[in-house]
């Protein structure tokens, strides 16, 4: 191994120590406390475990939480009045509507929804929009990549004028990932699905940033020696060594790129870790904003 490893979750625990005690502050002021409404559309399994632990998340850090779980079948006008409702609400500072939605209901109109001060996912257009922007500022960053480019800043690794490659073009990660790098001056190629000679383009990433869905796609002989590596993948691969029968992988092989990489995310304990404590700093921060 020549690679350094990129520790997320001891660098999301200091982001969570570090949120939790700010909360405490205010608790101690007599200020309300920071509260997070998650919103959970029918029943996919993966979807009800990310927002079980956002909501374990913020009864650990001293911040609320409260859940809507509606049923998959229900109305796009019915989720939109609960939408409103939860903006009115003074008590919530942070939406978060769990994605994917069921096929039938509008996402971008619901998302659009979502105040932009309480929009802690960063994923509506309006705080979109500003990150897409030079001059201007988002009020929240997209959880994921904030928590990509959080882990490279703590590694010491020089964000400006770097070449960074993002391999996936998804709204949640992939592209918001990209315009991050390019607000913090990063010269960027955005790969996908159609791109051609994707070793060659990797080759060339002093930043590799992947989030294509694919286990252990990116191979370790892409990848230029000495490049900061950071998987967001995360996928089951069956192992008959395991009481459960699978272990998780990334969509970088790992194996292979730790003897190259200057250093790398593993999966899991990266990327993974990142995405609440993000999260949680944004809830954080939405009650600051509302408090004012
Ligand atoms: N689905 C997968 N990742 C995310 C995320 O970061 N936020 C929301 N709302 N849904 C997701």
């Amino acid at each position: 191994m020549t690679a350094q490893l990129i520790d997320g979750k001891a660098i999301a625990a200091q982001v969570r120590a570090e949120v939790a005690a700010r909360a405490a502050k205010r608790n101690a002021e007599g200020k309300p406390k920071p509260t997070l409404a998650t919103v959970l559309v029918g029943d996919r399994a993966d979807s009800a475990a990310y927002v079980s632990s956002k909501q374990k998340a913020c009864a650990e850090l001293g911040m609320g939480s409260l859940n809507q779980s509606l049923p998959a079948d229900i109305s796009q006008a019915e989720l939109e009045k609960l939408i409103a409702s939860l903006n009115a609400d003074k008590s919530v500072h942070g939406i978060l509507v769990q994605l994917p939605l069921p096929s039938h209901l509008n996402e971008e109109r619901v998302l659009q929804l979502i105040g932009v001060e309480k929009d802690v996912d960063g994923f509506s257009p309006i705080n979109i929009g500003r990150l897409a922007q030079r001059g201007r500022e988002p009020l929240f960053v997209p959880c994921t990549p904030a928590g990509c480019v959080y882990l490279l800043d703590k590694s010491g690794v020089q964000i400006e004028g770097a070449h960074a490659v993002v391999l996936g073009r998804s709204n949640i990660v992939g592209m918001p990932a990209a315009l991050l790098m390019m607000a913090r001056n990063a010269t960027v190629t955005v790969c996908h699905s159609r791109t051609q000679d994707l070793p060659a383009l990797v080759k060339q990433a002093d930043i590799l940033i992947v989030a294509i869905g694919n286990a252990e796609f990116v191979r370790g002989d892409w990848i230029k020696p000495g490049a900061a590596v950071i998987d967001v993948g995360i996928n089951s691969k069956p192992d008959a060594t395991k009481k459960s029968g699978y272990r998780l992988v990334g969509d970088v092989n790992f194996d292979e790129a730790k003897e190259v990489a200057g250093c790398i995310t593993p999966v899991p304990g990266g990327v993974g870790p990142m995405t609440i404590a993000m999260l949680m700093q944004n809830t954080l921060r939405a009650a600051e904003i509302q408090d004012a």
